[in-house]
């Protein structure tokens, strides 16, 4: 067999481990030829990629990024990059049976299993791996990537208090997730946040302003708002601006952003997150030796499966308001700026 793999959209730390999982379980067994797509869709647009060894596979498990680079390319939509139309999913398909693949893996988001289901109905052979820092695939329970930006994110509110408590500030840390919470809502937790703000639960500054109120009463010297870039709020600005800016005016305690953007997308992967993306790649080289195509690797309950791409495909998996973590973190005294 001759196996195309190709990672898509915002990279995260255990893309390598992902490649490596699924590249070297075919190579090691003897079971295919393994060909690196570079930039994602776009390198089969511009049949731009290199066959892998078990040598390039080897001491990449730890690397942050991706060897063979990404792209936001949507092979689906209109873009400006070329001068005149070409037909890119045609391209794709041609590109893909001159390299006479018998299956394409991709590695990537929720775009990525959209791309991947759409070109799986012209007729390639595809395989989705779940990856983002956001943890907002629909049909797996975690997506690789996520457990690592919870880490990063999570060491960086703990540094955050020391330095609030000795200035006696409210510190506001705007997190990644642009339309889900999850990463705010577990960093939030785990950094001991005050006030954790997400997309999914409507706030009320008021509530929050009243709770600040309460906790300088109390002889709290700092509070931490840990915010998602997602929130909803009417201004140009970012969302850890925007709660600074409202809630500065609200309290009478000094206030300070950090916005911690693409730190929580660098470096190597955590050990969980080695672990999730071997279990991945090896499940994904499993269901290509069965010929199981057009599938999503998955884990519902700690088991890797196989989910239909139909199934899960361009679908969000939002937090939802009723979690019992939510309610329990609630009930430790953290603020959602909501009434339960
Ligand atoms: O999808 C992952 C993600 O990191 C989001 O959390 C973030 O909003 C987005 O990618 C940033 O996109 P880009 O890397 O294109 O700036």
């Amino acid at each position: 067999m001759r196996v195309g793999i190709l990672t898509a959209g915002g990279d995260c730390p255990g893309l390598n481990a992902a490649i490596r999982g699924v590249g070297k379980t075919l190579l090691v067994n003897n079971k295919a030829r393994v060909f690196g797509i570079s930039s994602g869709f776009l390198g089969l647009i511009e049949n731009d990629y290199r066959e892998l060894t078990e040598n390039d596979l080897s001491g990449i498990l730890t690397l942050g990024g991706t060897i063979l680079g990404t792209s936001r390319e949507k092979p689906f939509k209109k873009s400006s990059d070329y001068l005149e139309e070409i037909d890119k999913p045609a391209i794709i398909k041609e590109n893909y049976e001159k390299l006479k693949l018998d299956c394409l893996v991709c590695i990537g988001g929720n775009g990525t299993q959209k791309t991947a289901l759409k070109l799986a109905k012209q007729g390639l052979n595809v395989i989705g791996m779940p990856k983002t820092i956001d943890n907002d695939i629909w049909g797996t329970d975690v997506t690789f990537g996520f457990h690592s930006a919870v880490d990063i994110a999570t060491e960086a509110i703990d540094r955050l208090h020391t330095t609030a408590n000795a200035h006696k500030r409210v510190m506001v840390i705007e997190l990644m997730g642009h339309h889900a919470g999850w990463l705010t809502l577990y960093a939030g937790i785990a950094g001991g946040g005050d006030v954790i703000l997400i997309p999914e639960i409507d706030y009320d500054l008021n509530l929050v302003s009243e709770y600040l109120a309460e906790r300088s009463k109390k002889e709290k010297q700092s509070s931490i708002i840990v915010v998602a870039e997602g929130i909803r709020h009417k201004e140009k600005m970012s969302a850890g601006q925007y709660i600074a800016k409202k809630v500065g005016k609200m309290i009478d305690q000094d206030i300070r952003v950090t916005i911690l953007g693409y730190i929580q997308r660098g470096g190597s992967p955590s050990a969980y997150d080695r672990l999730l993306a071997t279990r991945y790649g090896a499940t994904a080289a499993e269901l290509i030796t069965q010929g199981n195509f057009g599938n999503m690797v998955a884990l519902r309950d700690d088991v890797p499966v196989a989910v239909p791409l139909a199934e899960v495909a361009g679908k969000l998996k939002l937090v939802p308001k009723d979690l019992p973590l939510i309610q329990k973190a609630a009930n430790v005294g953290t603020c959602f700026g909501t009434k339960f």
